[in-house]
């Protein structure tokens, strides 16, 4: 979809004219400019078609009226955007994606965004034309290229949508840094959504590496070899049942001050559970349980995602990812429940269950990442446990973490992106639940509490004082229900605007 920004100039005469109307209070729908002149070009069509509809300007509504007389436009769509003060981006943009959405299930082939900020609202006109615009991009996600019938069924035609704003300039500008962001979410949800026989470990790495390098992020592959040589025991003992080579993949943008300033130089650091495909390994996972376990690797996907939006939209910032890709597979030479392995900090652990393997794959990246680049804090993404599903379904993601300061950034991020998080505890108590009989701690705790002290597992590899919080993001990474408007596809790429925005507000300049 080809997006521009053109100045508010006369009527619109081709295509879709979409116009907008609020909801001031209690007063229903109340015209915005355009609507009001579209409205006359079409005489008054728009207000006939009010007069019979239940429209009253709340947020998602809609009047559509086709091939209005007296106008060359294929359709005038009348959205609705609720109360002016409770207009903001993160609206917009879900705005923006239920306009597309209508467009793609008329057969629209082009249309005009000719929608004027309230009175009252929160944002700026050019940040409304942007956000719209990044609300209908993320709509446009497609993920078709294992379809081979029935193709029209699936084509989304809207191959052009200029937005009108009197600030082109201030919109383009705005929506440069968004077209970043979504690309780094496709990139994330393409990721997710590949089979497990395309995107083993070694081909996630090479197209990390390939779609990152190109924008001047500097990205290493480790392999096995090597991950042996330096004592990456944990990680390694979970790829070792499969066929497929496990990796670690290091990925540097250096946008921010110079390394050699020993302080203001300091990363900061995502690190992503990259399991390619979960089976259980040898504690194997029923064939249900299987199902989507190709997804366990999103947050190697969000973590790949945001360094390409960081990189994209240059970000200055310093921002390492480093992910571990490894695949869970049962096999003669695969982890044993009993096994004892030692990870890259030294420390034992005892593996009762090969399923609760994402562990194992962090503990040694999070070591590898502290030990290498000494960031200025640490997040780590991962589809850990089902007792996150079990706990914050859909909506949040479970946040874990030593550093009070680091959740309420990450909250605040969360609550304009509309990736929201919700805090759990960490706590000696449940730290003890991972106590084993025979060496350092094993890998999972009790009946209860399976997110948190997943959570403490992770903290044990968490060194000295390091800021660090861990995202358990096995309730949002995929969508397996009622579609969210803006997530158009199963891999819903969560993770790439919230760390992206959390990067906006605190680590550039
Ligand atoms: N990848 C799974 C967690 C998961 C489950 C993600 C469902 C998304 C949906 C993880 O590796 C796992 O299997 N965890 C086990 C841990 C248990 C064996 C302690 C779990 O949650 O059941
Ligand atoms: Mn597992
Ligand atoms: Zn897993």
């Amino acid at each position: 979809m080809q997006i521009s920004f053109v100045a508010p100039s006369s009527d619109v005469t081709a295509g879709a004219w979409v116009v907008g109307a609020a909801a001031p209070n209690g007063s229903g729908a109340a015209l915005l400019p355009g609507a009001v002149r579209a409205d006359k070009a079409s005489g008054g069509a728009l207000t006939r078609a009010l007069k019979v509809s239940k429209f009253t300007g709340k947020a998602g509504q809609f009047v559509e009226v086709l091939a209005p007389g007296g106008l060359k436009v294929s359709r005038l769509l009348l959205v609705g955007l609720g109360k002016p003060q409770e207009v903001d981006e993160k609206g917009l943009e879900t705005l923006g994606a239920q306009i597309a959405g209508r467009l793609y299930a008329g057969g629209e082939t082009a249309a005009t965004l000719d929608i004027d900020v309230p009175k009252d609202a929160k944002v700026e006109k050019a940040e409304l034309a942007a956000h719209l615009a990044f609300g209908a991009r993320l709509k446009s996600y497609k993920f078709d290229k294992y379809r081979t019938r029935d193709l029209d069924a699936y084509e989304k035609k809207l191959a052009t949508l200029r937005v009108m704003t009197p600030d082109v300039a201030a919109a383009r500008k705005a929506h440069a840094g968004l077209q970043a962001v979504a690309d780094g979410i496709f990139l994330a949800r393409d990721l997710v959504n590949e089979p497990p026989n395309i995107l083993y470990p070694a081909e996630f790495a090479r197209r990390a590496r390939a779609a990152l390098t190109k924008l001047g992020v500097k990205v290493e592959i480790l392999g096995e070899a090597e991950m042996k040589k330096q004592g990456f025991g944990a990680l390694l003992g979970v790829g070792q049942g499969s066929a497929r080579e496990s990796q670690l993949v290091v990925m540097q943008w250096n946008g921010g001050p110079s390394s050699k300033n020993k302080s203001k130089g300091k990363p900061i650091a995502l690190v992503g559970k990259g399991v390619c495909f979960d089976s259980g390994g040898l504690s194997i996972k029923t064939g249900g349980g299987m199902m989507g376990m190709k997804g366990d690797m999103a947050g190697a996907a969000a973590v790949t995602g945001t360094m390409l939006a960081l990189a994209a939209r240059k970000a200055k910032v310093n921002a390492v990812g480093v992910i571990g890709l490894v695949e869970n597979m049962p096999g003669g030479n695969a982890t044993r429940p009993d096994d004892v392995l030692k990870s890259l900090s030294g420390q034992t652990i005892e593996v009762l269950n090969t399923d609760a393997e994402g562990r194992l794959v962090l503990a040694d990246a999070l070591t590898y990442t502290q030990r290498r680049f000494a960031p200025k804090f640490v997040i780590d993404l991962a589809t850990l446990t089902g007792a996150i599903v079990a706990t914050l379904g859909f909506e949040h993601a479970g946040v874990f973490s030593n550093n009070d300061e680091l959740v309420s950034r990450i909250q605040a991020a969360g609550r304009y992106t509309g990736e929201r998080v919700w805090q759990l505890p960490l706590d000696p108590f449940y730290d003890r639940m991972i106590k084993s009989k025979i060496a350092d701690m094993k890998n999972i705790g009790g009946a209860n509490s399976g997110a948190i002290t997943a959570a403490q597992f992770l903290k044990r590899f968490i060194e000295k004082d390091t800021a660090w919080a861990h995202l358990d993001i096995a309730g949002v990474a995929w969508q397996d229900g009622e579609q969210k408007p803006m997530i158009p596809s199963w891999g819903t790429g969560w993770g790439v605007r919230l760390l992206n925005r959390l990067v906006i507000e605190n680590y550039e300049n």
